[in-house]
């Protein structure tokens, strides 16, 4: 490629970046999203909305729990009338065994059942008939398909734009992390939840990725595709 071409496409990429971590400064939201339960903060739901805006293609979601970040990605896909896929998927368990059977593999180690996921056992339903309900409430539930299950099991396409929220520590993200990459596009791009700074270095040594910026615990990075 002549070095004219390369300068250009460098200059077009930083104008994009520039967008992603500067999207409207100091405007104010009340998304529908605040009022579903969840751990995700106010600052990480509008960022989550910001990217939906600033994205194009197909959205994956790896844990939709209650619906709280579905809700903001929802709500941005209503406001922008862009007619794009998004599918969202949560293991569906509906038992603190359940719970055990799955994590204490992963992490090698008995894992205490989170208080809210506790009270989602304790009405018999899986989470994504809790979240299908909660987005029916917010007049959101037709911009996602909510899917009950691994996805590393069920989802075989790749997306443009992946919100990843079960990659938490080291196990999480190696096991994890090939999956996402397998189903990401060139260029896609990635917010990851929970981004430590320990996180990030292990997301950036296990993958060919590029670092944007983190807003507080959420991280985004760039996917360059394989190497
Ligand atoms: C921290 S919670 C998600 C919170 C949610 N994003 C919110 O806004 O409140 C993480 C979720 O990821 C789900 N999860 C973990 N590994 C998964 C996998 N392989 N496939 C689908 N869901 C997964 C867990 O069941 C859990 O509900």
């Amino acid at each position: 490629m002549k070095l004219q071409a390369v300068r250009h496409l460098m200059s077009s990429m930083n104008r994009w970046l520039y967008k992603i971590k500067n999207p409207n400064r100091g405007s104010k939201k009340t998304l529908l999203a605040y009022s579903v339960p969840g751990w995700f903060s106010q600052e990480e739901c509008e960022k989550l909305y910001d990217l939906t805006l600033l994205t194009r293609g197909s959205i994956l979601e790896i844990g939709h729990f209650l619906g709280r970040s579905t809700a903001s990605i929802a709500e941005a896909l209503k406001i922008s009338e862009e007619n794009r896929t998004f599918t969202s998927y949560d293991l569906g368990f509906v038992s603190e065994e359940d719970f055990h059977g799955f994590f204490d593999k992963v992490h090698k180690k008995d894992v205490p059942v989170p208080k809210l996921a506790k009270k989602i056992y304790a009405q018999g339903k899986t989470s994504t008939e809790l979240a299908k309900r909660n987005l029916e409430n917010l007049g959101l539930d037709t911009y996602v398909k909510l899917v009950s299950g691994n996805f590393i099991d069920l989802d075989n396409v790749t997306y443009d734009f992946i919100f990843c929220d079960a990659i938490h520590e080291t196990n999480e993200i190696t096991l994890n992390l090939p999956h996402i990459m397998r189903r990401s596009v060139k260029n896609c791009i990635w917010a990851f939840h929970d981004m430590s700074d320990a996180n990030i270095n292990i997301i950036l040594e296990q993958s060919n990725s590029l670092f944007i910026e983190r807003v507080d615990r959420l991280g985004l990075f760039l996917y360059l595709g394989e190497k």
